[in-house]
């Protein structure tokens, strides 16, 4: 045996050194599992200058906003949910997102009854575990189109122009729900593969934002915003790692973007799949195996930005819950040949809970991406134009506009993941992103964690943070059947 072996296969859990790469949920739900474990030696190296990852915080207006995740989607399964039920941090978030108004780009607003119509129909469209979807072929756009004309029959009364922009409206819509530039990427089968959790769907935490979730983790102090609790001193900020090294049978080597090296004898990775996708070649020595490599390429992490406006008063009239944006033909045309052609995929504006000054828009996909490549004051010059544009009445000058660049930001590239078509057709998908390397002698020396690689809960924090969990519980088996052998 050689000296190397011999040195790994005298680890323990006392002596075994784990490094995660990235401190988000993933990375903090490994690590705080691991130390429960009774690990020792665990450390968190994360790019950004703060931990958090996809969940950000932030303070902003009356108390804080979300730029990340912002709601628990679901109960039943729920492991994000399940921590914090009997704590009374959660509340349901009431119907923001199904009483907004719909107006046209000729300021007209759908009558209610019209626009409930159009708005069950749609989401009644959108496949939930539906046994038909098993053997189908053609993306979630195909499908959902379809389903959306075949209802809509059984309603001759409604103008097939108003349907037709509901429903552009609402495949954007879905778009930001999926993460997709459009659902014709979006895979229909595939999509059975995501379970949606029972119970209420859009679940916030009032005014604490979903930070309050990794501090639970953490077990933060109460009193102190900045406390790490029990993963003090085991972060380091501002560490953005180059390249993995674990050739060989001995430690793994670590390089920073500053030249710096550091060792372990096991790493997690938690990048994001935007990430690995723009880095993985360069990323891991030697390159990752083929399989893995075809999940990289198959899943697509897509880009849903955020738009913020904070006013002095509630802009909206009392009876505007918010409101979504139907483009009439002529007025789009004239939009796309134009500098603001990325207003197009900003589908609407709602109401944002404990935060009545405030009002949060949506944009998607490649006008996105190009939405994050202009000024901020090009961004509210925009939207400001959207509003003359849309609204029969005046909006005040907002005090303050915010938006997010989850793509642009190199740590990122991209919002959250969905299984393309290509996925299909590459039978490929999460299990291959998770599949953990290992050496000769079955120990694990790089593994896969983060939203991407969850077979069932992608593109959510409860599914990141049991990918996290699953990753220490791979560690902590290899270590258990290891002292039971000797
Ligand atoms: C706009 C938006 C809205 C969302 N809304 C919701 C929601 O309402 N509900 C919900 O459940 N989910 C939501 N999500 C998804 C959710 O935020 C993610 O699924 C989850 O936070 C991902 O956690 P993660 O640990 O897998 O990845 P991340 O949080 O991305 O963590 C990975 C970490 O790795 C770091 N990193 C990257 N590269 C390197 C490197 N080279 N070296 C070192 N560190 C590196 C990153 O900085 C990051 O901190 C939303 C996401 C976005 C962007
Ligand atoms: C539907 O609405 C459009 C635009 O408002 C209008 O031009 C058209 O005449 C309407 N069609 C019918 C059948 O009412
Ligand atoms: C990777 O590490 C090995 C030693 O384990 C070393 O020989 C090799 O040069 C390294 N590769 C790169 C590309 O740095």
């Amino acid at each position: 045996m050689s000296a190397a072996s011999i040195r790994s296969l005298s680890k323990s859990k006392q002596t075994a050194r784990i490094v995660i790469i990235g401190a988000g949920t993933a990375g903090i739900a490994a690590a705080t599992r691991l130390l429960e474990q009774g690990f020792k030696n665990v450390l968190l190296l994360e790019a950004e200058d703060r931990i958090g990852g996809r969940i950000n915080t932030i303070p902003f207006a009356d108390n804080v906003i979300d730029l990340g995740a912002q709601w628990c989607h679901g109960e039943v399964g729920n492991v994000v949910y399940e921590r914090v039920k009997d704590l009374n941090l959660l509340e349901t978030t009431e119907g923001h997102y199904e009483t907004f108004r719909c107006v046209r780009s000729n300021k007209e607003v759908l009558s209610d009854e019209v626009a409930d119509n159009l708005k069950s129909i749609a989401f009644n469209s959108i496949p939930e575990r539906q046994t038909e979807l098993t053997d189908y072929k053609g993306s979630l756009g195909d499908y959902l189109t379809q389903k959306y004309w075949k209802e809509l029959e059984k309603l001759p009364a409604i103008n097939q122009t108003i349907a037709e922009e509901f429903l552009e409206n609402f495949h954007k819509f879905e778009s930001s729900v999926e993460a997709a530039d459009h659902l014709y990427e979006v895979s229909g089968r595939g999509h059975l593969e995501y379970w949606l959790c029972e119970g209420e769907l859009l679940l916030n935490w009032r005014d604490k934002g979903y930070k309050s979730f990794l501090r639970l983790l953490m077990q933060s102090k109460q009193n102190n915003p900045d406390d790490l609790g029990v993963l003090k001193g085991r972060v380091l900020l501002n560490k953005r790692i180059a390249q993995i090294n674990w050739t060989g049978a001995d430690e793994v080597l670590i390089r920073c973007w500053n030249g710096e090296v550091l060792t372990a004898d096991h790493v997690i990775c938690t990048v994001s799949l935007g990430v690995l996708k723009e880095q993985h070649s360069q990323l891991f020595v030697p390159a990752l195996p083929e399989a893995k490599v075809r999940a990289i390429k198959g899943l697509k992490l897509g880009t849903v930005d955020k738009l913020f406006l904070e006013y002095a008063l509630p802009p909206l009239p009392k009876d505007w819950p918010g409101f979504c944006c139907l483009w009439l033909a002529e007025d789009l045309q004239e939009l796309r040949s134009s500098a603001r052609f990325w207003l197009e995929s900003v589908f609407g504006f709602y109401p944002v809970s404990y935060q009545p000054r405030l009002l949060q828009g949506w944009i998607i996909g490649e006008h996105a991406r190009h939405m994050e490549t202009l000024t901020e004051e090009q961004v509210l010059e925009g939207l400001l134009w959207l509003f003359r544009k849309f609204l029969p009445f005046d909006v005040p000058q907002p005090v303050r506009c915010l938006r997010t660049q989850w793509h642009a930001n190199p740590n990122f590239r991209g919002s959250y993941t969905f299984r393309t078509t290509m996925a299909d057709e590459l039978r490929t998908g999460a299990w291959d992103l998770e599949a953990p390397l290992l050496d000769i002698g079955g120990r694990p020396r790089l593994q896969f964690a983060g939203e991407a690689s969850h077979k069932h809960y992608y593109s959510t924090v409860h599914g990141a943070a049991e990918t996290g969990w699953r990753e220490a519980d791979r560690l902590n088996s290899y270590y258990r059947s290891k002292t039971a052998q000797l």
